[in-house]
């Protein structure tokens, strides 16, 4: 997506994927610097880690909770936030949903999850509900997002009757044996309208096909990747981000 969008605007740029183990993350980073490079994306799981080795945060960073894009400039490290601005794009267009007044169900309270659930919370969704592995997760989560944004109903747990959207924000389902990240005895599918699944590769999870068996709409990450992605291009570059080159490149590496 990147590289594609590189050649685009002629830019002699390239994006490059290294795996990093999260002791290591420090290390990464200020050697990035130290050897000129144009900035970083983090994934899994160094989202939360980097907030704290930033030079410097951006609002979105600050707002969200979580880094996903660096910018290294003159020598310091500034941390963004594109995560929640890609999940609002895509929940609209692949979804065609509105988060205001919707009831969400949120699976995952690490670093994507912290941020998307922040970015919901600020869109004034009805009534959020949050489940994680590590219950305490989800309830500091809780506990933050009524300190900041006190209007919302959070709760930590499953919702009792039908809510509108269910959001898969864990790693669970990225590698192919993965079981399904939802316990269908606390919940049952059936009492969802629409169902989101951050992970795009593999393009269907567990989750996904359960939820199109019982008639839910779903979609995968694929469009929220899309536009964070977007959104970090124009970050470095300073340019509008090439969009429909991006997603072509995307389809095309399904
Ligand atoms: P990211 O920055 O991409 O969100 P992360 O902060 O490591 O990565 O968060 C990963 C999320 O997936 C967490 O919600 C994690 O649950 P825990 O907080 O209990 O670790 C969840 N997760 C990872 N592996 C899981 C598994 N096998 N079962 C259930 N949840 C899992």
């Amino acid at each position: 997506m990147h590289n594609a969008a590189f050649a685009a605007l002629g830019l002699n740029w390239r994006y490059l994927a290294f795996e990093v183990e999260p002791k290591n993350l420090r290390a990464a980073i200020e050697g990035a610097k130290k050897m000129g490079i144009i900035g970083l994306n983090l994934t899994v799981p160094h989202k939360l880690l980097a907030m704290k080795m930033m030079d410097a945060l951006d609002d979105s960073a600050k707002t969200w909770g979580a880094v996903n894009t660096i910018k290294f400039e003159n020598g310091r490290a500034r941390g963004f936030n594109t995560d929640a601005h890609g999940l609002e794009i895509s929940l609209r267009e692949d979804l065609g949903l509105k988060l205001r007044g919707a009831k969400v169900l949120l699976l995952g309270a690490g670093g994507a999850g912290k941020s998307i659930a922040l970015k919901l919370a600020s869109e004034k969704v009805a009534e959020l509900f949050l489940v994680n592995r590590t219950p305490s997760k989800a309830a500091e989560l809780a506990t933050e997002i009524k300190k900041r944004l006190p209007s919302v109903r959070v709760t930590a747990g499953y919702p009792k009757n039908a809510i509108g959207l269910l959001i898969n924000a864990t790693s669970l389902g990225m590698k192919p044996d993965d079981d399904s990240p939802l316990d269908q005895k606390q919940f049952s599918l059936k009492q969802t309208r629409a169902v989101y699944d951050i992970i795009y590769r593999p393009a269907g999870t567990k989750l996904l096909a359960a939820a199109k068996s019982v008639g839910c709409k779903t979609a995968n990450g694929l469009g929220m990747l899309l536009h964070q992605g977007a959104k970090a291009f124009e970050i470095w570059t300073g340019e509008p981000a090439p969009l429909d080159v991006m997603r072509r490149a995307l389809e095309n590496n399904k």
